[in-house]
């Protein structure tokens, strides 16, 4: 089976790994202390921002980013209307409304238009998702936050490492949010997260609110939660981070080979401009027909996401619009098996068995 995913590292990275774990695990410090303060430095300078601040999960990532931008009960927050669910998930766990609104038909990024189009006296947030790792329109998104006096939160979940005309995502934002689950392009062994931001306060605040609100022992100023970043995960991926180019940059080759591959076959493929890849989706029309046909011939392939938004039960009529595109994109997307150990030899066994599904 060609598999969609595959956290396997090179030997001398594993060894590396390893060797990071066993001495941590005989340090006795697990839950945040120097390993995860050095982690935090190593991610502010890679990704050039002022603080980083290493959390629990993504998810968590962005709960607290909007607690600590001060979203709450009845503020707006505009998402784009195809995600992975957490994305508004975060705006109905701090209590505020998430507007789903229409993707970019090419990127399926937030579409600033309809962006625009949606907001209201309410409005406090713009959340652009950096979908399979290609870069929102930042500029446009920052533009309009700019116009409107709105805060803007990256859900960057799927695109550690990314570039946007050669500046690191954050760059336009008051918090960018990371997952480092174990799949994702740079992965954990568990769960994990960060938020980025040029903001000390939104920092001190992300501190503050991941430990109870406490400022100091037993001393409670806020209601806040345990989501700490552990030692543990933070020395796997200080290991791993130096990688990530690298394995972005091999992400991205293989991506190249698909293009090409791509072109001579009746499917859409993305406009993914700059970035990176978390993943390889494409559009097939008979989408459910055809990832059972390469299921069923060694071709692990998954429906990436088989909803949009407001399909989904909890976000049911918080659509603004009819979120035309986000739907139509959610019945054919497909994503293909793309990581740092396929071969381009598979590349080309995944096209040929989709050439033949789509026979
Ligand atoms: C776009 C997006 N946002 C948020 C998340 C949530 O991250 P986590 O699973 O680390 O909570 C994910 C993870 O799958 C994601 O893909």
């Amino acid at each position: 089976m060609i598999r969609l995913f595959d956290v396997r590292v090179p030997g001398p990275v594993q060894e590396r790994l390893e060797a990071a774990v066993l001495e941590t695990l005989r340090s006795g410090q697990f839950v945040l202390g120097e390993r995860v303060a050095r982690f935090e430095a190593e991610f502010a300078a890679y990704t050039e921002a002022a603080h980083a601040v290493g959390v629990g999960s993504g998810t968590d990532a962005l709960v607290l980013s909007l607690r600590a931008l001060g979203v709450g009960p009845g503020d707006e927050v505009i998402v784009p209307a195809l995600s992975f669910y957490a994305s508004a998930e975060a705006v109905l766990l701090v209590g505020a409304e998430p507007v789903l609104v229409d993707v970019d038909p090419h990127t399926l990024n937030l579409s600033a238009g309809a962006a625009e189009a949606a907001l209201t006296a309410r409005t406090k947030a713009l959340m652009p998702v950096h979908l399979y790792g290609c870069p929102a329109d930042m500029p446009a998104v920052a533009e309009l936050a700019q116009k409107h006096g709105l805060k803007v939160i990256e859900d960057a979940a799927q695109a550690s490492g990314a570039n946007l005309d050669g500046q690191p995502l954050g760059s336009w934002s008051d918090a960018c949010c990371y997952s480092f689950y174990p799949t994702k392009n740079l992965g954990a062994a568990g769960d994990g997260g960060l938020v980025t931001t040029p903001h000390a306060e939104v920092a001190e605040s992300v501190r503050l609110l991941r430990t109870h609100g406490a400022t100091r022992p037993y001393y409670h100023e806020a209601v806040g939660t345990t989501s700490r970043l552990d030692a543990l995960q933070a020395v796997v991926l200080s290991v791993k981070l130096p990688c990530l180019d690298p394995w972005n940059a091999r992400r991205r080759d293989l991506a190249k080979r698909y293009d090409e591959a791509l072109a001579a076959l009746p499917v859409t493929v993305l406009r993914h401009q700059g970035g990176v890849y978390h993943l390889y989706v494409v559009r097939v029309p008979q989408r459910d027909r055809v990832m059972r046909f390469l299921n069923e011939n060694g071709v692990e392939a998954r429906a990436y996401y088989p909803y949009a938004l407001p399909d989904l039960p909890p976000l049911r009529g918080k659509e603004h619009g009819d979120c035309r595109e986000a739907r139509a994109a959610a019945r054919e997307l497909l994503a293909l098996p793309l990581h740092p150990n396929l071969h381009e030899s598979e590349v080309a066994e995944v096209v040929e068995t989709l050439a033949h599904a789509l026979r």
